[in-house]
């Protein structure tokens, strides 16, 4: 191995402040180890799997991995504290978490209104926000950090306005979600504590607070909706029936915090990331320049070169062998989706952003099979709405500083993005 990390520093969210290495990583994993037992300290051991192919195979498999015993990296600690509150190591139990029949039941209720006929209605809407930030990011005269200033903001504004949420509530939204996603990045953890909602005590106590703040939030909105349902997405959810019964109030508030969360940090990281690509690939600047009708592909790259998800688990229920090593019913395996998205195996010349890349082979950012991103599409068309309104009025852009990371395990991209630029 030539990597500075090892498998155990995946668990610790700095490594991710520093891709490269981690990519490194992988490289070596997909070649010399492409499962590999990990045991961190303070964590449950689990094994990690690397490949693109290995990862599809397993998750066409849901019958026999499960997502709900273990879904997403948490500190045994903190799972032991779940656990007790929630009945459950993993805290909230959204569509990710759960497994079967009761998982597509509860997919449905939204699948809809994510398909491509139901968003067709909000194209011009989401053009307007992309307008509105484009002109944000032209009125601050040449300089911004994309990533602080626009990225963040962009995509939050699109869900908001898709689930119906007031403009005013965006800066709390914005706030709980990073909290849950990133909850030891230090600069997140100090602008919650600023915002005074919660002061953080450990994780544990912090997801609580933050379902607790995004329950109470959505409360009297359910109520409003159930009385007087609009087209957005808090009236599908508040009146969706399960089996002919409403969901419980927990289960509605995790559907909110999926639908809520689930969409902006991810697109926000997608198009900073894409950005960067383009900057540090000025061909590939160039040639979509030239022919935006290549950000039909060029948004799948920008996702693919960031893969802002890190991972998702999965359990098996029964004794499975991987690589000539035997994985037991009940150990928890790590689906590594950027590793999956820089296998050459899979991908021609995984480490070069090419804007135009071929749809087929897809790349697996948005995860497969049966929990297959559900904002898949409204993500691209975000994307495709804010650079087809950036790109032609954009004169000059590069780079304005030192690009950072979140420190997250799970949902990580640029946290600071600073670009000079001039409009033409
Ligand atoms: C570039 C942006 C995005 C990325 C990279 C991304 C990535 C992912 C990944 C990896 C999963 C899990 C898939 C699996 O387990 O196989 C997922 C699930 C999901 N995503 Fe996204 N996502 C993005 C944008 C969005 C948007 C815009 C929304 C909606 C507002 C959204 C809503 C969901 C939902 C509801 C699920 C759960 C689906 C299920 O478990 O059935 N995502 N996403």
């Amino acid at each position: 191995m030539f990597s500075d990390l090892l498998p155990e520093d995946l668990a610790r969210p700095s490594s991710f402040a520093a891709p490269e290495k981690v990519y490194q990583l992988y490289r070596e994993l997909r070649q010399d180890a492409p499962i590999v037992r990990v045991e961190p300290r303070g964590y449950r051991p689990f094994w990690l799997l690397t490949r693109h192919e290995d990862i599809a195979a397993l998750e066409s498999q849901a019958e026999i991995y499960q997502a709900g015993p273990r879904t997403v990296l948490l500190p045994e600690k903190v799972e032991a504290v779940y656990d007790k509150i929630y009945g459950n190591p993993n805290g909230v139990r959204p569509l990710t978490h759960m497994d079967g029949e009761y998982h597509w039941l509860h997919r449905a209720v939204t699948l809809e209104w994510f398909g491509a006929k139901n968003l067709k209605q909000f194209v011009p809407a989401i053009a307007d926000i992309a307008k509105e930030f484009v002109d944000r990011m032209e009125d601050m005269g040449g300089e911004c950090d994309f990533s602080a200033d626009i990225a963040y903001w962009y995509p939050l504004r699109v869900v908001m306005t898709l689930m119906g949420v007031p403009r005013e509530d965006e800066a709390k939204v914005l706030r709980l979600t990073q909290r849950l996603f990133s909850p030891k990045d230090k600069d997140i953890k100090a602008q919650h504590e600023k915002a005074g909602h919660s002061v953080v005590k450990t994780e544990s106590s912090a997801t609580q607070d933050v379902v607790g703040e995004f329950a109470e939030y959505f409360r009297s909105m359910t109520e409003d909706r159930r009385r007087d349902p609009k087209r957005d997405i808090v009236s599908t959810i508040a009146n969706a029936q399960i089996k002919g019964c409403p969901m419980g109030d927990h289960e509605t508030t995790c559907y909110y915090i999926i639908a809520a969360t689930a969409g902006h940090d991810t697109t926000a990281a997608s198009s900073g990331g894409g950005l960067s690509g383009l900057l540090d690939f000025p061909d590939q600047m160039a040639k979509l320049r030239s022919d935006l009708d290549l950000l039909e592909t060029a948004t799948d790259e920008f996702v693919r070169w960031t893969a802002p998800v890190k991972h998702f688990m999965r359990t098996p229920t029964q004794d499975v062998e991987w690589h000539g090593e035997t994985v037991k019913a009940g150990e928890a395996i790590m689906l590594a989706y950027p590793s999956a998205c820089r296998d050459d195996r899979v991908h021609e010349a995984p480490d070069e952003f090419r804007i135009d890349r071929p749809r087929s082979p897809g790349h697996l950012a948005f995860g497969y099979g049966p929990h297959l991103c559900l904002g898949k599409r409204l993500a691209n068309l975000e994307m495709q709405a804010f650079f087809r309104e950036l790109l032609p009025r954009l004169k000059s852009i590069e780079l304005g500083g030192k690009r950072t990371y979140i420190e997250s395990t799970f949902v990580s991209g640029l946290k600071s993005f600073p670009v000079r630029y001039t409009f033409g």
